[in-house]
């Protein structure tokens, strides 16, 4: 039987919806909105169509939004400059850097100037390490979003085997730690695993989060599994095609076949990151009134 979708845009839309009237309510008490503010730097076309869908969905939200558009030649400490004013600026609850930052500036140590408290992307070292002991922080956007499609399709997650494919600080290890908190039985594989496709055969849960095109294929799926995809990987266009099609890590139509419930590329995963993004920005402006 061909494994249901799971639609992450409808479910996206929905939790937008609802931070959004939280959002109002949050205003019309606190007499200000909550604030969030994205900076990105350089001219990546991905990075700006991601800006400017964050921008739109911001004020859709009843949020207020403060992008800053830096160029490709800013200097690591213009942007610590620029990280340090929005740290002290009141109507900024959230404080979100484009990824990947050009060569010349360590990621690291712009991530680190981030006030823990605005960074409602996770990816401050106090906020992964209060991910891991079991602290409340934040927690990253795209594994929480993966976390409220697998809750609300199978409930309780304690016992099930998990399977992360991909390591990564964004995606794969908070995944882990997430599922893990959910007690679920979890496996982190990445590119050196041995006998990858026997590893993932084994899991009720398969996260696919390595970014590449179509990897996962139908033999490494156990019947009836529930996977979520997290890649999104642009093939080479067709012939006369200017852009290519944007496939997932997962073989779609042939996993579709074997699996209980399946997130497709685009639709699924993607969305929930912003709508996440949002949820984690309210929590920052009633955590910064309170
Ligand atoms: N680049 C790709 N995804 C993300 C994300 O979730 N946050 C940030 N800051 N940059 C990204």
């Amino acid at each position: 039987m061909a494994a249901e979708i799971i639609d992450g845009k409808a479910f996206a839309a929905q939790l937008r919806e609802k931070v959004g009237a939280l959002a109002a309510d949050f205003a019309a008490k606190a007499g200000r909105k909550a604030g969030l503010a994205v900076v990105l730097v350089g001219d990546d076309p991905a990075s700006q169509v991601y800006v400017g869908s964050k921008g739109k969905a911001t004020l859709a939200a009843n949020m207020a939004s403060f992008e800053h558009r830096l160029p490709e030649s800013t200097s690591e400490g213009d942007l610590l400059a620029l990280v340090e004013r929005l740290n002290a600026d009141p109507a900024v609850d959230g404080i979100l850097v484009q990824l990947p930052l050009p060569d010349h500036i360590d990621e690291q140590a712009v991530i680190a100037a981030i006030d823990p408290d605005k960074d409602v992307d996770g990816f401050h070292v106090a906020n992964a390490g209060r991910l891991a002991v079991g602290q409340s922080g934040f927690v990253p956007c795209t594994p929480l979003g993966c976390m409220m499609l697998l809750t609300d399709r199978l409930g309780d997650l304690s016992g099930l085997n998990a399977v992360v494919i991909g390591r990564s600080n964004i995606v794969g290890k908070p995944m882990a730690q997430l599922l893990l908190d959910a007690n679920a039985t979890v496996t982190i594989a990445h590119s050196r695993t041995k006998d990858l496709a026997d590893v993932v055969r084994r899991a009720d849960i398969v996260v696919a989060a390595v970014g590449r095109a179509e990897m996962i294929r139908a033999d490494w799926i156990k019947p009836g599994a529930t996977v979520i995809d997290v890649g999104i990987n642009r093939l080479a266009p067709e012939p006369g095609a200017n852009k290519g099609r944007l496939v997932g890590d997962v073989a779609f139509d042939e996993v579709r076949e074997v699996a209980g419930a399946i997130t497709p590329v685009p639709g699924g995963v993607g969305p929930m990151t912003i709508a996440v993004l949002l949820r984690n920005t309210l929590v920052a402006a009633h955590r910064n009134a309170g």
